[in-house]
């Protein structure tokens, strides 16, 4: 089978054809149709992520397609079902390997590209917003880097649950895409506006009751300030280069909470939470009350491409690779 290699750290990347993959224990092995990229991927390829799988690997942690091999003590699923997973890495190649709780039956009205785009997304931003921030209908919902893959998500599913939403971004054209198409109530221009006391107006100067953060970067503590009483800032990643970090007073003087989201951590070690979540959000993806939004197709040749484009904050929304 065809997969796209990253031989050498920060080089690079190659196409090859590879041997044909095996399902180990409580695996399944995927006939790939589609992969969605994201930011993470582009920091495997340099050695920059938090796991690092032995050289050569492929990237790729998120595909839709069809089970072809079932490992033992795999229950769920079948071969010939129609199904999106997450795969830390893999997934760009004509097979992928997934744990098997980690893998969902797509809902027969979805394509398969529009799930190979969802798994990653949409399982970080129900996790955070769910489970960690556990949100209240009603709350006010900020949302940094609100354009990108986990912000759309994180909007989308916000306005499902009944939260006002500001969406915050680095261009106008980023938020009128947030607002026209996904909903966002109100917007904040991050290069133009000053954030912290734009927040304030926007919440009739309450503060936001939930941040989320997956820009990091300088702008972190000045969001901070923005947060109302009782409030969870979502610490989900760092697009923006640099890891913040915040004065312990300022939790202490709003009575804040500052709230880690992993949602590797999650599948790995609570598959069952993480399978409670996709059946949520299956049922919606069915509904149509969520979708993803493709930001362009992309081949395995062009993934390259793709990641500048990602690293460039050139996305509104998801890059597809088609395999
Ligand atoms: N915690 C978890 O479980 C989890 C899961 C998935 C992803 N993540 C992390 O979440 C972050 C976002 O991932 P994503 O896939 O949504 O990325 P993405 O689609 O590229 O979106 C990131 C957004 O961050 C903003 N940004 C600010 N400075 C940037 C820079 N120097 N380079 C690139 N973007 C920059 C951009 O918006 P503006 O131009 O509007 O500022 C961009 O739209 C990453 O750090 C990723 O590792 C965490």
């Amino acid at each position: 089978m065809r997969a796209l290699l990253c031989k050498e750290l920060g080089k690079p990347l190659v196409i090859e054809e590879v041997k044909s993959l095996q399902p180990k224990t409580g695996e399944i092995v995927i006939d790939v149709k589609a992969a969605g990229l994201n930011y993470p991927d582009t920091l495997i390829v340099q050695g920059k992520y938090q796991f690092q799988p032995e050289l050569p690997f492929s990237p790729g942690g998120e595909v839709a397609g069809v089970v072809k091999a079932i490992g033992t003590e795999v229950e769920h699923l079948s071969i010939g079902d129609r199904v999106m997973a997450g795969t830390s890495w893999g997934g760009l190649a004509e097979e992928a390997r997934s744990m098997a709780t980690n893998a969902f039956i797509i809902p027969d009205r979805m394509s398969f590209d529009l799930a190979a785009v969802s798994c990653m997304t949409y399982g970080t931003s129900y996790h955070a917003l769910v489970d960690r921030a556990q949100v209240k209908k009603g709350e006010t919902l900020l949302v940094l880097g609100a354009a990108g893959g986990v912000g759309t998500a994180a909007i989308q599913i916000a306005k499902r649950l009944g939260l006002k939403v500001i969406a915050a971004a680095s261009t106008d054209e980023k938020l009128s895409y947030c607002k026209e198409t996904l909903g966002a109530d109100l917007v904040i221009n991050y290069s133009t506006e000053n954030i912290k006391e734009r927040a304030k107006e926007l919440t009739g100067g309450k503060g936001v009751d939930v941040i989320y953060d997956p820009v990091g970067g300088s702008m972190a503590e000045s969001v901070f300030r923005a947060i109302a009483r009782n409030g969870r800032y979502l610490v989900v990643g760092f697009a923006g280069g640099n890891i913040p970090s915040i004065p312990f007073n300022l939790p202490l003087l709003k009575s804040a909470s500052i709230v880690g989201v992993f949602w590797g951590g999650l599948f790995r070690n609570e598959p069952q939470v993480n399978r409670k979540n996709f059946e949520q959000l299956t049922t919606w993806f069915a509904e149509g009350s969520i979708q993803s939004h493709i930001h362009a197709e992309y081949t395995l040749e062009q993934v390259s491409e793709a990641m500048e484009e990602i690293l460039g904050r050139k996305v509104k929304g998801k890059c597809l690779i088609k395999i």
